[in-house]
């Protein structure tokens, strides 16, 4: 008998006491189209429980949807329970489900961006216009943070991005079901090559470097985490060697922090550079296995690494890529972990931390992509080389996003202390044509915002921290008299609330109360500086944390906001 794939077979209770129970095992039953279906479409995958986000992947992208009977299928084919399937699926926005009775997900869906800088540059307003005129068949919906603010608002048709998104061209992609990623040009394995690459490696595996020596290069240059936190390289590579093996490394691919850009540039252009000095934090901590994890808001990426992982020479460790779907929270370190474990983001309590207690429950060795692209430059140039660049007092090279009302936006490679009216002036060809500079965010959804005034703090790592900001993933966002700070800050906090994992009550309940107090014409400054407060101390993770920085930035720095 067949069945319609997105239904569930209803069965029922097999009884319970005396009474004799009906033949039926307990649970949801698997419809056996849809475990056929599913079977064929894993194929002759491995159905480890680690690759359940992988798997629900092929699922989303032969369906568009994933109905309740083929998540049903996958949870008996994983030997995995509903249970778990489902709260893994429903974790992550880009898995959309269906459940019995509802309908259909049209097969074309349009990601308008809907986070700060594309809504300083029109994305509500093509969100809402979208919606009216997509026609059927296809779904508008709106997205965080697309990573391409340099060419703000930013739309996404299927997995196709269009820059300078407006109806118009929007349409336009989706009438020509231009729908796929398009790739850009890139140094590739034999530019690389050509260029010297892998030269570093090959010396390093040959024994011509010794791992003391690769290490002390790293911290005289003082290398610092480029995820955001700026935790030490080096520092970090020893204490994963300290530990018992084996062990495992996992990239921070996950780029979601609004306003960042700089890790999509660095794979886009020149992704060998990341590969190698990946192999070669591999090799230092002795890793036989490495999980690159990519969000999926960067298809391109994805295909360029998949397409020159496989150019790579036989030998050196596994290289596995994997996939996000739609999750801001995965780029926390710990959340990364549970991810690529096949679960649900949410962050782990630490201690443990990862380089003890990490990735399947050892050592691991977690870096963000730009942390990892400047290896190779550090060692083979020198740490001089590296401290040569710097301004005000301040040492190295910073990969800025900038976005919002310059006349260039764009990924700026700029000496780390430059302050923002240098990166504005000297960067980005000065203010767009008539907009006064008024405010910036030094780092980011969650580095705080000041005002125009405060132009002169050298941007760094630990420069900001006095004025309750951090330049984080050093993303800048710059809002001129025309932007309102109020509203930036409501953006932000709307995209933390979306975001919050939902673990702890602080961040969960906070953010949706303080959006709330927010959306108000006046705002309860008292209220919200004691939530804040709150949110900060209690808080699991840096998400929760941190999500205040943008508020209380306003009410300190823009008095002028709340005069009567
Ligand atoms: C809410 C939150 C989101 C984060 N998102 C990212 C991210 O998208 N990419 C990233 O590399 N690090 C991100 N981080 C920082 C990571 O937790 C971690 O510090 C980093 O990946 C370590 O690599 P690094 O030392 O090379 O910077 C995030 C942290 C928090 C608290
Ligand atoms: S702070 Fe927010 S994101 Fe972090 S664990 Fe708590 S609820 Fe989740
Ligand atoms: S792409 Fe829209 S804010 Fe970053």
């Amino acid at each position: 008998m067949s069945h319609d794939v997105h239904q569930v077979r209803s069965f029922d209770h097999p009884g319970e006491g005396r009474k004799r129970a009906k033949a039926t095992p307990k649970g949801r039953q698997v419809d056996p189209t849809a475990a056929h279906e599913i079977e064929q479409l894993l194929g002759d995958r491995s159905r480890r429980r680690d690759l359940l986000i992988e798997h629900l992947h092929l699922i989303q992208d032969k369906y568009h949807q994933i109905s309740a009977a083929h998540l049903a299928a996958l949870a008996d084919e994983l030997k995995l329970s509903f249970a778990e399937v489902f709260e893994t699926a429903t974790f992550y926005a880009h898995f959309d489900i269906v459940k019995e009775g509802e309908p259909n997900v049209p097969p074309l869906t349009i990601r308008v961006c809907d986070s700060l800088t594309c809504a300083m540059l029109g994305g509500e307003k093509l969100l809402e216009e979208l919606k009216k005129s997509a026609g059927p068949g296809v779904r508008v919906v709106r997205a965080p943070c697309v990573g391409r603010c340099d060419t703000a608002p930013a739309a996404e048709v299927g997995h196709n991005f269009v820059d300078h998104a407006s109806v118009a061209n929007v349409l336009d992609t989706a009438k020509r079901a231009d729908t796929h990623a398009h790739l850009p040009k890139y140094i590739d394995y034999d530019a690389y090559v050509a260029g010297g690459g892998y030269r570093l490696l090959q010396r390093l595996r040959a024994g011509e470097i010794s791992r003391e020596n690769l290490l002390k290069a790293l911290d005289d240059a003082s290398l610092r985490g480029l995820g955001g936190a700026g935790f030490p390289t080096g520092r970090k590579w020893r204490a994963v060697l300290g530990e018992p093996g084996p062990r495992l490394m996992a990239v921070n691919g996950d780029e979601g922090e609004p306003g960042t850009f700089k890790d999509r540039y660095y794979l886009e252009t020149d992704p060998h550079r990341f590969l190698e000095g990946t192999l070669i934090g591999a090799h230092i901590v002795e890793a036989p296995d490495i999980y690159i994890y990519i969000r999926d808001e960067y298809p391109a990426c994805r295909e360029i690494l998949e397409r020159e992982i496989a150019k790579l020479p036989a030998g050196g460790p596994v290289l596995h890529m994997r996939r996000g779907a739609g999750a801001y929270i995965c780029g926390e370190e710990s959340s990364l972990l549970e991810s690529l474990e096949g679960k649900r983001g949410l962050p782990r309590h630490k201690p443990p931390y990862p380089f003890q207690v990490g990735l399947f429950g050892l050592p691991t060795l977690i870096n963000n992509v730009e942390t990892l692209w400047w290896v190779r430059d550090i060692v083979e140039k020198g740490a001089d080389w590296w401290k040569s660049h710097g301004r005000n007092g301040r040492l190295g090279l910073r990969s800025f996003s900038v976005s919002g009302r310059v006349k260039n936006p764009g990924m700026k490679l700029a000496p780390a202390g430059i302050t923002v009216r240098e990166l504005i002036e000297e960067f980005c060809g000065g203010m767009a044509d008539g907009h006064t500079f008024h405010a910036y965010l030094p780092g980011g959804a969650s580095g705080g915002i000041l005002p125009a005034s405060m132009d002169d703090i050298p941007l760094d790592f630990g420069t900001l921290e006095k004025y309750g900001c951090f330049i984080g993933s050093a993303a800048i966002v710059i809002l001129s008299r025309e932007d309102s700070v109020k509203a930036a800050a409501l953006n932000l906090m709307r995209f933390f609330e979306d975001e919050s994992c939902g673990q702890c009550t602080p961040c969960r309940v906070g953010t949706e109360k303080a959006a709330l107090l927010m959306e108000r014409e006046t705002w309860n400054r008292a209220l919200l500086e004691e939530l804040g407060q709150a949110m900060r101390d209690a808080s699991i993770c840096g998400l929760g944390q941190a999500a205040s920085n943008p508020l209380t930035s306003v009410i300190r720095y823009f008095p002028d906001e709340f005069k009567d």
